[in-house]
């Protein structure tokens, strides 16, 4: 009985002084666990008188209960201190100003190009992309520009390999090769666009690069018209710049279409009044077009009496110049990220 009350009387201060929840546990099995004299006091109960018995049982049994309580009160008290400790040193601070880091996007004549296949693909155009240094029969022989033909000076280019017209290699003036490219790898009907970079000897200034971006488009099939032509650049341009724009078409020279066309659009900023977008004529001028002529049929191997189509071809640069009140074309590859960081 003396052990007991003694021990009452001592636990507290040392489950108090247990630091951490792996001592605690160790006092705890010294208290009240299997080796305890609690538990070896209660085995001799039996060998007690029957008027001890009840009375160093009830004892035995409180100074379990209280001792059990206080172990647990102290094991509750360890385990939040352990977790402050834990989210003291986790704790960070939140009002810290964030490090930004600038999220980059991609350049406006990659959207743009995007745009303009988007409008084409949901009408059913595959894309296709092909070669930028190409062969001079390509870029000029199969589009019915022979050697002699004067439009081949007009459009000059850095040529890679010069001479025999039958070896010559340069840097495709036009997306239009693909057009031949296309056809020969592909039996009618044709619903393409290619997309890409041309290469002129042009000098640069506001609105001409010695670089820059096409789109082509060519359809072919049993039986498509201008209107076919028509109704499909009327389509792109009420995608692109908006409802409500109309198109007009006036004739052109290309050798590779016939009749050949250029095509405007009525202008989105005035709506045809004449302003500083349009040169205040009310209309843009934007692609050149018409319909593929039987030639070009003949060198891919197409029969120009069962199939007729339509091409054009656009400028992108433009495209997005117009658009967005760009005033040099420059803008597009001097990289300024002031400038690109405008167009997301
Ligand atoms: N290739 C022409 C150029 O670069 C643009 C063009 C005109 C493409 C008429 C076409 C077309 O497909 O039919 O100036």
């Amino acid at each position: 009985m003396d052990r007991i009350t003694q021990l009452r009387a001592e636990a507290p201060a040392r489950i108090d002084a247990v630091l951490n929840v792996d001592a605690l546990q160790d006092l705890e099995r010294e208290l009240i666990g299997r080796a305890s004299i609690i538990a070896q006091q209660r085995k001799n109960l039996g060998r007690l008188s029957a008027e001890e018995r009840p009375v160093i049982g009830a004892a035995l049994n409180g100074a379990y209960l209280e001792l059990k309580a206080r172990l647990g009160a102290r094991r509750t008290e360890l385990e939040l201190e352990a977790e402050d400790k834990l989210l003291g040193r986790e704790r960070f601070d939140i009002t810290l100003p964030v490090l930004e880091i600038p999220r980059g996007h991609h350049h406006l004549l990659t959207e743009t190009v995007e745009e303009v296949c988007d409008i084409f693909t949901a009408l059913g155009y595959s894309v296709a992309t092909g070669p930028e240094v190409e062969t001079a029969v390509y870029n000029f022989d199969a589009l019915n520009t022979p050697p002699t033909h004067p439009a081949r000076f007009e459009s000059d280019t850095l040529y890679v390999n010069w001479g025999d017209p039958a070896d010559e290699l340069l840097l495709r003036t036009q997306t239009s090769p693909m057009q031949v490219r296309y056809m020969e790898q592909h039996e009618p009907p044709v619903y393409v666009i290619v997309p890409g970079r041309v290469y002129r000897s042009d000098a640069l200034d506001a609105t001409h690069s010695p670089v820059f971006t096409q789109i082509e488009g060519l359809s072919v099939d049993a039986a498509l018209t201008f209107a076919d032509l028509k109704g499909t650049l009327q389509y792109f341009m009420e995608k692109f710049f908006g409802a409500g724009r109309t198109i007009r078409m006036y004739p052109h020279f290309f050798p590779f279409t016939e009749p050949s066309a250029e095509m405007a659009v009525s202008c989105f900023n005035c709506e045809g009044s004449g302003c500083r977008v349009c040169g205040q004529t009310g209309w843009i001028e934007l692609l050149g077009c018409g319909m593929v002529d039987p030639n070009v049929f003949d060198a891919v191997g197409y029969d120009a009496t069962q199939v007729s189509g339509f091409a054009f071809g656009v400028g992108v640069e433009r495209l997005a110049m117009v658009r967005h009140g760009i005033g040099h074309i420059r803008h597009f590859f001097d990289n300024d990220v002031r400038v690109l960081g405008q167009f997301r």
